[in-house]
């Protein structure tokens, strides 16, 4: 039997295994960040691509590309963007098989070998990691991302995305975290022992869902105006707002082949507000089910991260929002794009073998 008053922390696999490389991953649906104990801090779009034939290889020079350059040259490559609403994509429904589904599959593992290179191990050095994924993540999706790490990591940790930020920041102990991300919203609630499932939301509609409205209101009200998605999610990372004053947001765009400016602040407003119902009912209701004694510490500590909590007005606009429940203290982090990665270092850095998958 435990005895309630022995409870030793093992040595962490980082303390018993100096020689490693320990790396904190935020694989993101968008952009993915790796952080590393020898200091590096990186970050690439989540693109990968393959030359179309021989005369692209010959303009590229590389056999696989990432990131900017992958989408720089969109129109010669084959290009997968290998996660979807956070997870794996082949492991989606309906997406288990297939030219498309293989493609996807080989990309998330490119996609993470390339993350630890760019994390600069030496040779031979032992890699061990903690991946950053949705709050409420498939098993099957679990496995799919342990399986495509296993060429490049001795061991891996996978930690809810939420949670790792938590950890990052040092507030486990009564704190709501929301990470807007590009395909999810994960929100978890801290309340001093590891989170568990009932702690924790994954919101299907998040910064993608953004720029898909934005395309639809603005196809609406500007019907000559010649736009891609990529297009509209840069005029949206520039400008994207929930309240407040401010300038009007103009936007260049060909129509019939001549650039024209278009005044597209409306739209990119009721955009954006898109995220804004369901952060607000799950948050709600994350309250609500809490002990009611500790409810007020949890809404005294919001913390919004990730990509989308930039959007400007973001944490006031949730404050209003929460009014009714007797209102709450809402931030945004500091480091909305490496707050996941760096929560995952030092969770890497401080876990204890048994939380380990051994990979060799
Ligand atoms: N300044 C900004 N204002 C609003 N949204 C932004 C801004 N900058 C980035 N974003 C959006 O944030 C999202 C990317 O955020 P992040 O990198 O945290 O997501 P991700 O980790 O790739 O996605 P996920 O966590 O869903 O897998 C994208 O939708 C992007 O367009
Ligand atoms: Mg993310």
């Amino acid at each position: 039997m435990t005895d309630m008053n022995s409870f030793q922390p093992e040595p962490s696999i980082y303390a018993s295994d100096e020689e490693a490389l320990v790396v904190g991953i935020d694989l993101g649906t968008s952009r993915s960040a790796v952080t590393a104990t020898n200091g590096v801090r990186r970050m690439v779009e989540s693109y990968v691509g393959w030359p179309r034939d021989p005369i692209a290889l010959r303009h590229i020079k590389k056999s696989i590309v990432f990131g900017a350059e992958a989408l720089e040259n969109r129109l010669s490559v084959r290009l997968f963007r290998p996660l979807e609403r956070g997870v794996l994509k082949h492991t989606l429904d309906g997406e288990s098989d297939g030219d498309q589904a293989m493609g996807n599959k080989e990309a998330a593992r490119e996609l993470i070998r390339h993350l630890i290179h760019i994390a600069e191990p030496m040779r031979d050095q032992k890699v061990y990691g903690v991946v950053g994924v949705p709050a409420q993540a498939s098993l099957k999706s679990k496995q799919a991302l342990i399986e495509a790490a296993k060429d490049t990591m001795d061991a891996v940790m996978l930690v809810s995305q939420p949670f790792a930020v938590a950890y990052g920041l040092e507030v486990l102990d009564g704190s709501i975290v929301v990470d807007i991300g590009a395909g999810t919203i994960d929100i978890c609630r801290m309340h001093g022992t590891m989170p568990e499932e009932v702690d924790q939301r994954s919101l299907a509609t998040a910064g993608d869902d953004v720029d898909r409205n934005f395309e639809e209101l603005l196809h609406e009200k500007y019907p000559d105006a010649q736009f891609t998605l990529t297009m509209l999610k840069k005029v949206k990372e520039a400008h994207a707002f929930v309240s407040g004053e401010v300038e009007r947001v103009k936007a260049v765009f060909p129509a019939n082949g001549s650039p024209t400016e278009y005044d597209v602040t409306d739209e990119l407003k009721i955009a954006c507000e898109t995220i804004l119902y369901e952060i607000n009912d799950a948050l709600h209701e994350l309250i609500a089910t809490f002990d009611p004694e500790f409810q007020q510490k949890l809404r005294s500590n919001v913390i919004l991260s990730g990509g989308g909590s930039q959007m400007v007005g973001l944490p006031s606009r949730i404050r209003q929002d929460l009014e009714d429940i007797g209102g709450a203290n809402v931030r945004a982090v500091e480091e909305p794009l490496y707050a996941g990665a760096n929560g995952a270092l030092q969770l890497a850095i401080d876990m204890p073998e048994e939380y380990w998958h051994r990979l060799t």
